[in-house]
């Protein structure tokens, strides 16, 4: 596998451009173009079933079982996306973190980084190390046939950094903020340490493996006053966004920073650029967010995904279409959106409800066609 994606770098030919379009000023548009965050997982019987025996690390490792994971829920539901299956901790981990995968607590970080000597343990990934993943890309991409689009991803800096010192999800975020205030320069530096391997890492997904669009998911965003995002984290964002657009100008790049419904922070992306090129092409939106930051997208010409609750989709058929009507009622005011929810989906899921939302996405979204 590896020796033919050195060698053989063409794909089949794209036939459902949906998500790509979604990128471009003059949208073709039959309908609404949809994913999932969190498509691949445990709410799937048959995620469960490949899952049984395996350790979830070793899963990500191997291409095969990385790809076919992807691939799961393609089989039975119309998606025009396809997330590849890791983690945002693949990274980390190939930079000296060691990490497992409680089947109960999540992820556990076994050498966190606790005094401010801790930081010469963190180190390039040796590029061994990370070609699993371009593997299964590489595969999966294949796979796919051109009637999906291959998304490929990274945790953002601030998110990375908070697992590493924090040692696994956290609440309160308390070691994370006293390394922001009060080892700063220390944090500064991690954080750029980050951001220049995330870019190398993204860079890769798309030249290596195939990765059609990418996303960076800043899951903690919504943890720190913005004063404090702006000041600490945009820098080492700003980093990774200019070093992937150097490389890669042409491939879409959505922004996801969970949780931070203010209109600064969409503001300090759209004004981001190198060049004429914006370095955020898409943002993950919550499901709370306002008028005001829909208006400031969709003026900007940029892509919104989002951005139904998943909890929605606990509740009755009648409340899951009106909220999705609600939702494409609010968003076809421009061409250029990707349905989505507005965090990923749970074990608690249940199947034949994400596939009425598909379905409801997909009915709903058609009569809009010939706007
Ligand atoms: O389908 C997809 O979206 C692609 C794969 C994917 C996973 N994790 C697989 C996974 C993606 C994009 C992620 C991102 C991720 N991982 C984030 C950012 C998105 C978010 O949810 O905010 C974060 C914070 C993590 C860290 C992480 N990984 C946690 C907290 C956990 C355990 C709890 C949980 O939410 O499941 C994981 C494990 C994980 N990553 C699983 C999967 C399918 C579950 C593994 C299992 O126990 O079988």
């Amino acid at each position: 596998l590896r020796e033919m994606r050195k060698t053989n770098k063409t794909f089949p030919r794209q036939t459902n451009t949906r998500i790509l379009d979604a990128f471009q000023s003059f949208a073709q548009f039959d309908r609404a173009p949809i994913w999932m965050m969190r498509q691949a997982g445990r709410y799937l019987p048959e995620f469960k079933e490949i899952m049984k025996n395996r350790d979830f690390f070793d899963a990500c490792q191997d291409p095969f079982i990385a790809a076919e994971i992807t691939l799961q829920p393609l089989k039975q539901f119309d998606l025009d996306a396809a997330i590849i299956f890791s983690d945002i901790l693949t990274l980390p981990k190939a930079m000296g973190m060691e990490i497992i995968m409680d089947k109960e607590k999540g992820p556990v970080i076994k050498n966190k980084l606790e005094t401010i000597d801790d930081i010469n343990r963190i180190k390039s990934p040796d590029p061994q190390s990370l070609e699993h993943v371009y593997d299964a890309l590489y595969l999966t991409r294949q796979a796919l046939y051109g009637k999906q689009t291959l998304i490929g991803f990274c945790g953002a800096p601030f998110t990375v950094f908070s697992y590493m010192v924090e040692g696994e999800t956290s609440k309160m975020f308390l070691k994370t903020k006293k390394w922001l205030y009060q080892y700063t320069q220390e944090t500064k530096k991690v954080l750029d340490l980050i951001a220049k391997e995330s870019a190398q890492y993204l860079i890769n997904q798309v030249k290596e493996g195939g990765a059609q669009v990418v996303q960076i998911f800043d899951s903690f965003a919504g943890q720190i006053p913005f004063i404090d995002y702006k000041e600490f984290v945009i820098p080492s964002l700003r980093i990774l966004l200019e070093e992937f657009k150097l490389e890669c100008p042409t491939t879409p790049l959505i922004m996801f920073a969970k949780d931070q419904n203010g209109v600064e922070i969409i503001i300090t992306f759209l004004k981001m650029f190198l060049g004429d090129t914006p370095l955020v092409d898409g943002f993950q939106l919550d499901s709370n967010v306002s008028d005001e930051v829909l208006v400031k997208i969709i003026e900007s010409d940029r892509t919104i995904q989002g951005n139904l609750e998943p909890g929605v989709l606990f509740g009755t058929q009648q409340i899951l279409k009106k909220r999705v009507s609600q939702m494409i009622e609010k968003l076809q005011t421009t061409r250029r959106f990707i349905i989505n929810l507005s965090h990923g989906l749970t074990p608690e899921h249940e199947v034949e409800k994400v596939r009425l939302f598909i379905q409801e996405s997909i009915r709903q979204s058609k009569l809009y066609k010939v706007r």
